[in-house]
């Protein structure tokens, strides 16, 4: 049996969160449903909403997205993950702005440059009412649960999806797509949570196989994770002693492309010992000191662990380097890169210095 998609659109009726993308008036607008979605992949609904509001400020629609330098748009993505999703943003945007209207099928929102399969269902439900139901994490969870499906994630995801797709099947469902996805979402945020399920509260309450079996929560079932190995890097704060701070930019092409750094070694397995790291500093001769402690930052691949060293210079800066006041550079850098700047906040002040001393 399927489970009845008008129990869930009737729970949702009357439980719907209220989300800043949920504006509710006239149908809802395409390039805010792919802008809130893409944001949504990498960071929670609390997160989202005022940045969302920040970003559509401004940036309003797709041709001011599409005419906006790099810079300002990965400025304004600073804090909400991955910079690969902003670029594919801003690479759609161009693609979108050049065609006078916006796709409207799962295939044709496939074919702009970095939307994929989940944002064009997303986009093509929620804004367009095409029969289909986005695959998220939410909605593997669900469909996880409902059909007891055992099969460990990620090789369970073709099935949880074609399970899920199937549920389109209705008619109530293909009347409200969008609402019916975002019911999803909503569902597996608020009542079918990962570690918990809030059964007594569910619309689908009567048809969960996994509930039925007592199941529910060690669903979905996970294959077991490679360890992500550890790499070590050391960077240099150079401070000119007026607030300002060497940066340098990252290559266009790989992680974190284009971003801005503090200048550092590259990023390996091995520890580096002082001298060795030296020889990558961007200006030699200067009086470096530790700073105490060491950030952490999570790369999909690998854990980073970093140091940070720091001298004054209030000369020229070096080749491929640039004076930035302390603020602005950290507003416009990567998450990574402000986890090591924190490094600074452990610092003793000059007075406490003198008291341990
Ligand atoms: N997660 C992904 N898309 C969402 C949406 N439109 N509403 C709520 N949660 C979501």
């Amino acid at each position: 049996m399927l489970p009845p998609a008008q129990d869930l659109l009737a729970w949702y009726d009357r439980h719907r969160r209220a989300l800043p993308w949920r504006d509710g008036s006239g149908p809802p607008d395409p390039y805010r449903v792919w802008l809130s979605e893409v944001m949504l992949q990498q960071t929670t609904v609390a997160a989202v909403g005022p940045r969302y509001a920040r970003f559509l400020a401004r940036f309003p629609d797709v041709h001011a997205l599409a005419r906006a330098p790099w810079e300002e748009v990965a400025e304004e993505w600073a804090g909400l993950g991955y910079y690969a999703r902003a670029r594919n943003l801003h690479a759609g945007a161009k693609a979108l702005a050049a065609r006078n209207r916006f796709p409207d099928t799962v295939e044709d929102l496939r074919a702009i440059p970095g939307i994929g399969p989940y944002t064009a269902a997303a986009v093509a439900a929620i804004a367009f009412s095409r029969a289909v139901v986005p695959t998220d994490g939410n909605v593997e969870r669900v469909t996880a649960r409902v059909h007891a499906e055992e099969a460990p994630l990620p090789g369970a995801k073709k099935r949880l999806d074609a399970l899920a797709q199937r549920w389109m099947d209705q008619d109530a469902a293909r009347a409200r797509p969008g609402d019916f996805a975002q019911a999803l979402f909503d569902l597996g945020a608020t009542i079918c949570t990962p570690k918990r399920a809030a059964c007594a509260l569910c619309p689908w309450h009567e048809c969960c196989a996994a509930r039925r079996q007592g199941i529910q929560e060690t669903l979905p079932r996970k294959a077991p994770k490679a360890a992500r190995p550890t790499r070590h890097g050391v960077h240099f704060l150079v401070e000119d002693g007026a607030g300002r701070i060497l940066v340098r930019r990252r290559p266009e092409r790989g992680l974190l492309g284009g971003m801005l750094e503090v200048p550092g070694t590259p990023w390996r397995d091995d520890t580096w010992a002082r001298a060795e790291a030296l020889t990558h500093a961007p200006l030699a001769g200067l009086r470096w000191t530790a700073l105490r402690g060491e950030a952490q930052h999570g790369f999909t691949h690998f854990e980073l662990r970093m140091t940070l060293l720091r001298a004054r210079h209030p000369g020229a800066a070096p080749e491929g380097c640039a004076w930035m006041a302390r603020d602005a550079a950290q507003a416009a850098m990567p998450t990574v890169m402000r986890r090591l700047l924190a490094l600074l906040d452990n610092e003793a002040t000059p007075a406490e210095e003198a008291r341990r001393r």
